[in-house]
């Protein structure tokens, strides 16, 4: 597609009126404007986020659940309502399978000590993509040294897409737990999910998805997904960082024993035995992030607001144009060509490493993230020390994309 045909083709957002709803893209970085091309990494905040937090901490920050005060009652009503707009934007069948956690990295750390901890044995086997974040890794390998069991990688092709075959493979009554990526934060790679979890069901195999790049991308219904778990960041979806959410099947959730000990997760105490409070309760010891989850549930209705067909038709166009813009650059290659991508452009320039890119574009005024992302096994893979990336959100433009070309091409000329 060319540049007019694509510019003027199916434009659904109002990308100078999003633009305007996010007050740190006016400013500058070295004199230039602010190209924030590093969406993946934290999405920026619209006021109407800003402005739901300020708004708690300035007129009902309280305590929540626990006080028969006014602001207590407005503070837990304002949070309990956040829960109930998050689990219907998933299509979750009830509010009471909304877990707050701090972000994905915790929601994953909760399936494992509190689902598959107790389950499982010397033998028994995890399975895990080769292009997970280290949150999806970890976790497992900790469980594993733990107790025996084996952490299985499916591997991918080198368009960065899962060999879907090796996986009808590798599942077999071993297996305890699938852990998979909807969207990759290192190659932008959408993988099949709802055909993962099918298959995986027909195994008897429980799924746990990674959605924190999927969210911010687009609409996700867990109940058509199928999944057992799905895992996401508020920072990741234009909400506020320490928050995130676990999505659990209720039965799951109601067997599963409590991550963490302590305040609002119990029903009763004595100092012999304690009886803990129903999901969520018994998954949110302690005082919560009130104000994050209030911020997320902002977050949600803005993103509602702007509808997340026309979210993923805009970006769909933006990286249809990057993608074809950035390979007219001399010795630039992208790592990561799936025939189904979310937007995310991780690429190398010649060989000049990541880190000098990222730091010479900079001076432009161009934010993008360099290194591997998290996702080192990956990286690895297509046998490189670090990527750039430049990933897109609601807010970028197709005269970013050509400031980002731009600044490469200034790039490659310092080197030659
Ligand atoms: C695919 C993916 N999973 C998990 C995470 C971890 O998210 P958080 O750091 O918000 O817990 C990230 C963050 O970059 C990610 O991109």
């Amino acid at each position: 597609m060319n540049e007019s045909a694509l510019k003027s083709s199916e434009i659904t957002l109002d990308v100078e009126k999003v633009r305007a709803d996010f007050p740190i893209l006016q400013r500058t970085v070295h004199g230039k404007p602010l190209v924030y091309l590093d969406t993946a990494a934290s999405a920026q905040r619209p006021l109407a986020v800003i402005e739901a937090v300020d708004g708690f901490y300035r007129n009902h920050n309280a305590n929540i659940h626990r006080g028969v005060h006014t602001l207590s009652q407005e503070a837990t009503e304002d949070y309990e309502q956040a829960r109930i707009k998050t689990a219907g934007f998933i299509n979750a069948p009830s509010e009471q399978e909304v877990i707050f956690t701090r972000g994905t990295t915790e929601s994953i750390n909760l399936v494992a000590h509190s689902f598959l901890r107790p389950r499982l044995k010397a033998g028994d086997e995890i399975l895990i993509s080769w292009m997970e974040h280290h949150s999806n890794i970890v976790p497992w390998q900790l469980l594993c040294e733990e107790t025996g069991a084996v952490l299985k990688v499916i591997p991918m092709n080198q368009r960065g897409e899962l060999e879907m075959d090796a996986l009808a493979d590798m599942l077999n009554e071993r297996v305890k737990l699938l852990a998979v990526v909807q969207v990759s934060n290192a190659l932008g790679t959408i993988n099949p999910v709802a055909e993962i979890c099918a298959m995986a069901k027909r195994q008897g195999v429980p799924v746990l998805v990674d959605g924190a790049q999927a969210m911010p991308h687009q609409s996700i219904d867990v109940q058509s997904l199928d999944c057992d778990f799905y895992c996401f960041s508020g920072h990741k979806m234009y909400g506020p960082t320490g928050i995130g959410v676990l999505w659990g099947r209720y039965e799951h959730l109601q067997a599963m024993r409590p991550y963490q000990g302590g305040g609002e997760m119990i029903r009763h105490v004595t100092f012999e035995k304690s009886e803990f409070n129903d999901a969520p309760g018994k998954f949110e010891a302690g005082t919560p992030n009130i104000a994050g989850a209030i911020g997320l549930g902002a977050a949600v209705d803005y993103l509602q607001g702007l509808g997340m067909q026309n979210v993923m038709s805009w970006e769909a166009q933006l990286l249809a144009y990057g993608t074809e813009k950035l390979a007219q650059i001399d010795g630039f290659r992208m790592i990561g060509t799936a025939a189904h991508k979310a937007g995310v452009m991780s690429f190398v320039l010649g060989d000049i490493h990541a880190n000098d890119v990222g730091t010479l574009v900079d001076l432009h005024g161009v934010a993008i993230r360099t290194g591997h992302h998290c996702a080192m096994p990956v990286v690895e893979f297509f046998g490189l020390p670090a990527t750039a990336r430049a990933s897109l959100g609601i807010y970028n433009t197709f005269e970013e994309i050509d400031i980002l070309a731009d600044a490469l091409e200034k790039t490659i000329v310092m080197f030659a």
